[in-house]
């Protein structure tokens, strides 16, 4: 069997032919395609505004230039890619590790008894981990109580939804920011987005783009100017180009998604002491299917079990290894904080293959093989 990575990309002959028609194009970058990506987002999202840029580090990174200022103190997860806090590093702002529900996302709850003893509290930067978003109630309840600034990380969860609310439509967030990597519900290759429903924001984020130039109708032609320290986090014609033929099969690539979430969750319905990180949940956008396995129960270990997968060309993975526990966040004074639930889960989860063109056949491997080394 090849290998079955845990995620894949979907790139069918007319994202091809999109792509080549750019390359014959006048624009490879800051070209037509990039505003039409933009405004593609916009309308699925249903946010206002959209800025593309080169990868979702890079939407965290000027989402946090534009949210924070210097020794803000930002409530976020430990259980997501190191690039969510690390944007909040970028900006010399403070992270606060905030523990997990068995869902996997940030505890509102304990964000809420955070922003009850601390006044000085700026922002929650919240993931919709795995796709599953997190209550939108809460986060709407939470940001105008203690007026805090809100950025949803939707870099798993583009095309999710909690009670009709569009992840990225920033409905109750300052800004939202999305991934374009290849393991991603869609793909530009490297790529990332930042929505929001504020002007001001979005005009910054247009500048800070791009070196943080500014340029004005009353200015002389060849004119411009910079206002502030910027970055080239442009996005490609030739990306965007691809991003607008993927967002349009994105319904259908969640339906894919569905069936294959759906039918590991039948499977795992018959087994004990190992379930699906959450019940069957159509408003997840399942960018990851985790299960959690009890290893007390069974004689394998999870490294064992993670070698012998692998051996069988099984690209099992782990998300997410506790970011304050880095080597570098412990260089901080970080990683003693209390989150049971985390380390739980940590010992607990593995995230199995899903991408739309997992066959049924492949699905079927891996769920034999990870019965057979569980119950041999
Ligand atoms: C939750 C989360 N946030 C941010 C990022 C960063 O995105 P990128 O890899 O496009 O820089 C990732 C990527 O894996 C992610 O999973």
């Amino acid at each position: 069997m090849n290998i079955v990575n845990y995620g894949k990309q979907t790139i069918l002959k007319d994202d091809i032919s999109v792509v080549e028609k750019v390359l014959e194009s006048d624009f490879l970058t800051t070209g037509p395609k990039v505003q039409e990506f933009e405004f593609a987002l916009c309308k699925y999202t249903g946010a206002k505004y959209c800025v593309v840029v080169s990868n979702g580090t890079a939407a965290l990174h000027l989402s946090s230039m534009v949210l924070l200022n210097k020794n803000d103190k930002v409530l976020t997860t430990p259980n997501s890619f190191l690039a969510t806090s690390n944007s909040i590093l970028y900006v010399e702002a403070k992270p606060i590790f905030v523990d997990i529900k068995e869902d996997g996302n940030i505890d509102l709850e304990l964000c809420e008894e955070e922003l009850k003893k601390d006044s000085s509290i700026k922002a929650i930067y919240a993931v919709h981990f795995s796709g599953n978003p997190v209550n939108q109630e809460k986060l709407e309840y939470l940001k105008k109580t203690y007026d805090i600034k809100i950025l949803e990380d939707c870099a798993h969860s583009l095309g999710a939804s909690f009670n009709e609310i569009k992840a990225g439509s920033c409905k109750n967030s300052d800004i939202s920011i999305f991934s374009f990597h290849p393991v991603k519900n869609i793909t530009t290759g490297e790529g990332g987005a930042i929505t929001t429903n504020s002007k001001e924001i979005y005009e910054k984020l247009l500048s800070l783009r791009n070196h943080g130039i500014i340029k004005t109708q009353t200015m002389k032609p060849w004119e411009y100017e910079m206002q502030d320290l910027g970055f080239n986090y442009r996005l490609t014609d030739i990306q965007c180009a691809l991003g607008i033929s993927q967002l349009k099969k994105l319904d259908n690539f969640l339906e894919k998604r569905y069936t294959i979430s759906k039918r590991y969750d039948k499977f795992f319905e018959k087994l004990e002491n190992i379930k699906p990180l959450y019940p069957f949940r159509k408003e997840s956008a399942y960018h990851l299917y985790i299960v959690r396995v009890d290893f007390r129960k069974f004689s394998i270990s999870k490294e064992e079990l993670f070698n012998k997968l692998r051996d069988k060309n099984i690209g099992i993975q782990l998300h997410y290894m506790p970011i304050n526990k880095q080597p570098f966040y412990k260089s901080l004074g970080y990683g003693d904080e209390y989150t049971p639930q985390m380390d739980r889960y940590y010992e607990e989860a593995l995230s199995l293959p899903i991408f739309p063109s997992l066959s049924e056949e492949k699905q079927n491997y891996v769920i034999n093989s990870l019965k057979g080394l569980l119950y041999a």
